[in-house]
């Protein structure tokens, strides 16, 4: 069946206060979705996406949790705008950050920095409701006050004894994580699941690599894109060829740049194109290829048939003919 990457309108039935920069939305949603999954918002034109801080399998409502970035374009609007009543254009639910189903009782470590414990928790709910699998748990925020869900994972905890661990780290009290910390829950007969600030989740699957935890027993989620590599020492073979970008009836062209997708040669472009995930999950960078070809590494986005009429990730497409022509439709 085609993949819906259409807005839809939902509208906020309640809004909770979560911690004084932290809320959560109730929305009317009547989609199926599972734990882990997000939203992705168009709201004033701009995209972004929020992971359901519900579950499927434990809570009536659908609920995104939103902490506010400082100087955020779209977490401060929501904020500051948002009522009960009001109706936001979103997509339907995306992403594979979800619980495994093959896994029977293989144990569950999750790692959870800041707005980070949005997915965690609504993973933490359904890992208890639908499996026997043990959950241990590692939140970081940086005080009590920022500490999102404290007290719903401690009544959560008391009502599953012996199945939940959930260790609250706090950076006031206990200094910033170390691999230390993180060391003493690398078990690598477990999934792992994280999602957090870039210097949280690079230390985690650091430790975790060096515990031997096995990549594909590690599952993250980024909300920021990931470090740019470091640049290779010496620089790779050019490659003859161009990729040329039409957005909102702009055209730019750049010479193409091997190892390079798409979506950074738009920014290289001095173009700010749409992106959410940028690990081929959502579709919010898609574009239609009028000129040339591409290789996407990944995609869990797309259909066939968008597939076949020339659409490509741009966030995960790398030109494979010398001249590859973009356009970002509206
Ligand atoms: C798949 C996915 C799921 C997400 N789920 C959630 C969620 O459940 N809850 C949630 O609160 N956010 C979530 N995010 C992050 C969210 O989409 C936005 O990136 C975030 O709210 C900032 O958007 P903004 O428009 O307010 O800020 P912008 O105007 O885009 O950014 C303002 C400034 O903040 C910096 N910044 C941007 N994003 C972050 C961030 N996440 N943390 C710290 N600094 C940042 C930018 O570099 C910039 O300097 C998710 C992101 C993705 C890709
Ligand atoms: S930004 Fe999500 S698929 Fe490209």
């Amino acid at each position: 069946m085609a993949r819906d990457h259409g807005f839809h309108p939902v509208r906020i039935t309640r809004v909770v206060d979560e911690t004084p920069d932290t809320r959560t939305f109730a929305l009317d949603a009547r989609f199926p979705y599972r734990a882990g999954q997000f939203l992705t918002f168009k709201v004033c034109g701009t995209l972004r996406s929020y992971s359901m801080s519900s579950s499927p399998d434990t809570d009536t409502e659908v609920c995104v949790t939103v902490k506010r970035v400082p100087g955020g374009l779209v977490s401060g609007w929501m904020h500051e705008r948002l009522r009960p009543g009001d109706t936001l254009e979103a997509t339907l639910p995306g992403g594979s950050f979800c619980l495994r189903g093959d896994v029977a009782d293989r144990p569950l470590v999750a790692y959870a920095g800041g707005s980070g414990i949005t997915p965690v928790f609504s993973l933490v709910k359904s890992a208890l409701a639908t499996t026997r699998r043990s959950v241990s748990l590692l939140t970081a925020h940086q005080n009590t006050d920022a500490a999102i869900f404290r007290e719903a994972l401690d009544t959560l905890a008391a009502r599953h004894p012996g199945r939940l661990t959930v260790r609250h780290h706090l950076d006031d009290r206990d200094g910033l994580v170390t691999a230390e910390t993180i060391g003493t829950l690398a078990d690598s007969d477990a999934d792992h699941y994280l999602c957090g600030p870039e210097p949280f989740m690079a230390l985690v699957e650091d430790t975790l690599k060096s515990h031997r935890v096995a990549p594909e027993h590690l599952f993250v989620e980024r909300f920021t894109p990931a470090a740019p590599e470091k640049a290779p020492a010496t620089p790779p073979e050019p490659v003859a060829g161009t990729v040329t970008v039409d957005l909102r009836g702009e055209r730019r062209t750049v010479p193409q740049r091997p190892g390079e997708t798409l979506l950074q040669s738009a920014r290289r472009a001095g173009f700010t194109p749409p992106f959410s995930c940028e690990s081929g999950d959502c579709a919010t960078c898609m574009a239609r290829l009028t000129a040339g070809e591409a290789k996407m590494r990944v995609n869990n986005a797309l259909d066939p048939d968008e597939v076949a009429e020339g659409y490509v990730l741009t966030c995960q497409a790398e030109p494979t003919t010398t001249d590859v022509t973009v356009v970002y439709e509206d």
